[in-house]
């Protein structure tokens, strides 16, 4: 059965004041990574089981995509699933991994319509096949997309992803493709799952959770952090849209003073 279609794009008042703000001052932040956290939390205070949190969580995931391409955001990375959810219980790990899967079903055709890019990083060796078909789907499906790039990361963790680069390289030294002299930051970084696109300008964690937690740890070198006390099920465009206004408002120095 074909899956019913997505309920047409409403921007409230809140959300075009503040769009319109963002165009006025200009400086949209390139790509914007989001630490997607509270669903959990956000199912106890309805007495429901986590899932059910997980599942409401595709909303916020749609609203923050159209926030992007509508405030013209280059690049958009969700943190989905960590190295570390793999030890949460199976109900809902499979929960997660069936919801993957239906998210990729729901919406890759959309995504491509919207001209949306879906990159996947992380070990998807670990992944399940159905999972791992639906991930070849979307990147199949939405290759080409040029007006947002959107990293989805699952099974991911930033300490993994370094030790990947440096074995890249050390296998490249090895090969006499590359001499050591010849390892410098661009280098290691063009082995990272992120070369393709710039640095994250602008890092959103919600839930108010103050930590990184193994996401992107060479790629925030300097990004601007945003903590947003919404739960993540509940953070819409209009909360996407005070991230951004508040990154604006930052004086972005990267460790040079002002003249
Ligand atoms: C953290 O909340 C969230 C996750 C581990 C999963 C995020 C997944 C989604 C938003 C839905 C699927 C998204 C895609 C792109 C398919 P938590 O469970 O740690 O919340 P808690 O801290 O309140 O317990």
């Amino acid at each position: 059965m074909c899956p019913p279609p997505p309920p047409p794009s409403i921007v409230t008042d809140t959300e075009s004041d503040l769009l319109a703000r963002i165009r006025v001052h200009g400086a949209v932040p390139r790509h914007i990574a989001i630490i997607m956290d509270g669903n959990g939390r956000w199912a106890r205070e309805r007495h429901m089981p986590r899932p059910f949190g997980h599942r409401s969580g595709m909303k916020a995931v749609r609203a923050v995509i159209e926030g992007c391409l509508e405030a013209g955001v280059e690049w958009l990375s969700l943190f989905a699933f960590s190295q570390e959810n793999w030890q949460r219980p199976e109900t809902e790990v499979s929960a997660l991994m069936a919801l993957l899967e239906e998210y990729i079903a729901r919406e890759a055709a959309e995504l491509r319509q919207q001209g949306v890019q879906v990159y996947v990083h992380g070990d998807l060796d670990r992944l399940s096949a159905a999972a791992a078909s639906a991930v070849e789907r979307v990147r199949r499906e939405t290759a080409g997309g040029e007006r947002l790039g959107l990293n989805l990361f699952i099974s991911y963790g930033g300490r993994a992803e370094l030790v990947r680069a440096a074995r890249l390289l050390a296998d490249e030294v090895q090969q006499g493709g590359l001499t050591p002299d010849a390892i410098d930051e661009q280098a290691f970084r063009a082995r990272l799952y992120t070369a393709e696109g710039p640095d994250p300008d602008l890092l959103i964690r919600t839930s108010g959770e103050q930590r990184l937690s193994n996401f992107l740890l060479w790629q925030v070198a300097y990004s601007e952090l945003y903590i947003s006390n919404v739960l993540w099920p509940d953070f819409d465009r209009a909360a996407l849209y005070e991230a951004i206004c508040d990154f604006q408002r930052r004086d972005r120095r990267f460790g040079r003073v002002n003249t």
